[in-house]
């Protein structure tokens, strides 16, 4: 197993520094030289095909859940088309509506999650279009959908999923492009943008990886809180649902996550004198408004710990502590803003002294219902 680690103390944080050749194998070969298409051998759509879509769900569990909303914006705002995503053991009680003009995606790092594949066959039944999104294959999701996309991420053996989940947005983000140039939605100057966005993400990643001092140390200085919050709007949202799972997973300190917006409703009685916030803000749309809550909190005296692109001095001015991330298009920003909150929850458990690879009462693959 020690041979396995490759020298890393764990499986876990093997897999985090994995990501920049992850992110890179996924986008190898799904990209043109001119940065003007995406490609996608295994899909091979046609306009048609692309225009007769009208509506999306997703479904998953865990991790891969916390994808799917990351995908629900990318697809609706880049694909222009309306999207549901739910958990998988909730969709397949709840009397979906999908038909023939439904593509129905379903994502899972093992292609084994029983709730998932049974979503997949429940959609399939009433006449959606599968697409998966695994990183196995020949997995049993992978054989029953009707299309593949693979995450190539190589091997996921930790508990919690690291570089499954930044893979799979890159996936996403591919396919949502794939399908808004198919259907006219975008326009060729974006799409360009956001493609040479993607090339630089393994180089950014590793640029992250190489300077996690400051994040062992509140790790090591918040590690042993009772409880933690994470906030942010729009994508900075999914990505704190995202980061307060890795954070209870493995080192069983009680987070959560809130849309920025909606703290004042409810969940602002719990901010008190010395409760770390992780405050995400690398949404330029909603930026300003995410500076008023991070204000909010600070009036009741939480520890703010920021996280924004590096150069935002602004950001700064409202935290007691700043995590900077090279800057990205708005869209990818989830991809890069993960690693540093990976890294939070693996120090924080490390600190705990936690298992870091298996967290009690956990599995890699949740085989039953
Ligand atoms: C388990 C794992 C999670 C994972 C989830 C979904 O709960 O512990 O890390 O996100 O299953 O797994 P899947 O293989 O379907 O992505």
């Amino acid at each position: 197993e020690a041979a396995e680690k490759g020298g890393y103390e764990h499986f876990m944080i093997k897999e985090i520094y994995e990501q920049p050749k992850a992110i890179r194998e996924t986008m190898t070969g799904r990209l043109s030289k001119d940065d003007s298409t995406v490609l996608f051998d295994e899909l091979k759509w046609t306009k048609e095909e692309a225009a007769a879509i009208k509506k999306i769900v997703i479904t998953a569990c865990g991790t891969a859940y916390h994808a799917g909303i990351v995908g629900k914006y990318y697809l609706e705002q880049l694909a222009r088309l309306p999207v549901e995503v739910d958990i998988a053991s909730e969709f397949r009680y709840r009397s979906p509506l999908v038909d023939s003009s439904t593509l129905a995606i379903v994502i899972s790092q093992s292609g084994e999650t029983s709730d998932t594949l049974a979503a997949l066959k429940e959609a399939k039944r009433l006449g959606a279009r599968t697409l998966a999104i695994t990183n196995v294959v020949g997995s049993s999701i992978a054989r029953e959908a009707d299309q593949v996309i693979y995450t190539w991420a190589g091997p996921e053996i930790a508990v919690a999923s690291t570089k499954a989940y930044t893979t799979q947005l890159v996936s996403l983000c591919l396919l949502a492009l794939y399908i808004a140039k198919l259907r006219g939605a975008i326009d060729q100057a974006a799409l360009q943008k956001i493609i040479r966005g993607l090339k630089n993400l393994p180089e950014q990643a590793h640029e992250i990886l190489e300077d996690v001092e400051p994040i062992k140390t509140f790790a090591t200085q918040y590690g042993f809180n009772e409880d933690v919050f994470f906030i942010g709007r729009s994508l900075d949202y999914a990505v704190a649902l995202e980061g307060s799972l890795k954070l209870k997973e493995i080192s069983y300190i009680h987070a959560e996550a809130y849309a920025a917006g909606e703290l004042k409703h409810g969940t602002l009685a719990l901010i008190i004198e010395g409760v770390p916030v992780i405050a995400l803000a690398t949404q330029t749309d909603v930026y300003e408004k995410t500076i008023s809550n991070i204000q909010e909190v600070k009036a009741r005296d939480a520890v703010i710990i920021g996280l924004g692109f590096k150069g935002d001095k602004n950001l700064q001015k409202y935290v007691d502590h700043a995590i900077f991330i090279p800057a990205t298009e708005k869209h990818l920003a989830p991809i890069l803003a993960v690693i540093p909150l990976q890294l939070l929850a693996y120090y924080a458990a490390v600190t705990r002294g936690c298992d870091v690879d298996k967290p009690r009462n956990l599995a890699k693959s949740v085989t039953v219902e």
